[in-house]
């Protein structure tokens, strides 16, 4: 029987809230700023996956909770239009939607995190039912998820146990320890996909070559590295492929690694080339790059392809 979603993942939910401008930093002693704009957007890594996921044409399933209020309104009304089946979503009366406020100017940002929803999902959400409707599974912000967390590796066991193939984005651990159950879940997955400095702090490297082959002997078959303007690079033990990305004006880079691991599975589970996946993957990321929030400029299946080959002809 065909499982009823491509995807699966579990939902950090939360909003993200975005002030940009010339100078965004706070100064106590009740001093009040002017700044320049702000966007008010669906964030969390999981759920921008997602819709990115969603939109290039995969079927895909959340599972999550939110607050009973107009945040968590909003996030189930983006994974919706998206084409994400928010049906594994519960609303929660008991709790408060998670809010991210980014301080974000030229290429840096800093952010401010209420967890409430992002942290939400228990282990006892993730029956083998909600395992078994799906061909993959995804996880996307390992260190956030805090009550989920000791039991991911047992979640991954389950799913692999399911016949479902499995991929990791570690992301930014806030407590940065890094030692957590998140060794155990390597193995566990097929593709890992870290930025650079996630690849170095989690390796306890200090190259990123020596990192790789830390990954690989942890038994992780696909290393997806990304590395911000400079594009990505993937590694198997046998072949390296490389993404070089073209060069984006304005944006704030919020959900382009999470936009990339979308673009990397929309080809990896249609069974593409891995240079292909890679290819589609950077593609996503470029386009998230540019724009403001997660969701602003995520690619549909139609439209991959159409920038960067401009960009390509260009060279
Ligand atoms: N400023 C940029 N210019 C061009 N491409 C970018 C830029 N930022 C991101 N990308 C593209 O998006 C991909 C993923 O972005 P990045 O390397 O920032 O991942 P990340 O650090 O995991 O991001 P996130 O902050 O969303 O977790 C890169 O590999 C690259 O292809
Ligand atoms: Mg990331």
């Amino acid at each position: 029987m065909t499982p009823k979603y491509d995807v699966i993942t579990f939902g950090d939910m939360c909003v993200d809230l975005i002030v940009t401008g010339d100078d965004v930093t706070p100064q106590f002693g009740q001093v009040e700023k002017v700044v320049g704009n702000y966007t008010l957007e669906m964030g969390g890594s999981c759920c921008i996956f997602a819709c990115q996921a969603a939109k290039l044409g995969l079927r895909v399933g959340i599972l999550g909770r939110v607050g009973d209020d107009d945040f968590g309104r909003l996030i189930l009304r983006r994974l919706k239009e998206s084409g994400v089946d928010t049906q594994h979503v519960m609303v929660d009366p008991q709790l408060k939607t998670g809010l991210g406020i980014a301080l974000c100017r030229e290429n840096d940002r800093a952010i401010l995190t209420y967890l409430g929803s992002i942290c939400a999902v228990e282990p006892g959400d993730v029956t083998d039912e909600f395992l078994a409707s799906a061909r993959h599974l995804h996880h996307g912000s390992f260190f956030l998820h805090t009550r989920l967390q000791p039991q991911i590796p047992d979640i991954f066991r389950r799913a692999r146990a399911l016949g479902l193939s499995t991929s990791l984005d570690p992301n930014w651990d806030p407590a940065e320890q890094w030692n957590s159950t998140l060794l155990a879940a390597l193995s566990l997955a097929d593709v890992v996909m870290p930025n650079e400095q996630e690849a170095l702090l989690i390796s306890g490297c200090d190259n990123l070559g020596d990192a790789i082959a830390w990954f690989q002997r942890q038994g992780v078959a696909m290393v997806a590295l990304k590395q911000g303007t400079a594009g990505a690079t993937l590694y198997t033990a046998q072949t390296v492929h490389s993404f070089t990305a073209p060069p984006v004006v304005g944006g704030d880079s919020i959900g382009a690694g999470d936009s990339f691991d979308a673009g990397f599975l929309a080809g990896w589970l249609r069974d593409l080339p891995l240079a292909r996946c890679l290819d589609i993957a950077g593609q996503c990321g470029c386009a998230v790059a540019q724009g403001t929030g997660g969701l602003q400029g995520q690619p549909t299946w139609p439209t991959i392809d159409v920038f960067i080959d401009e960009w390509r002809k260009q060279r």
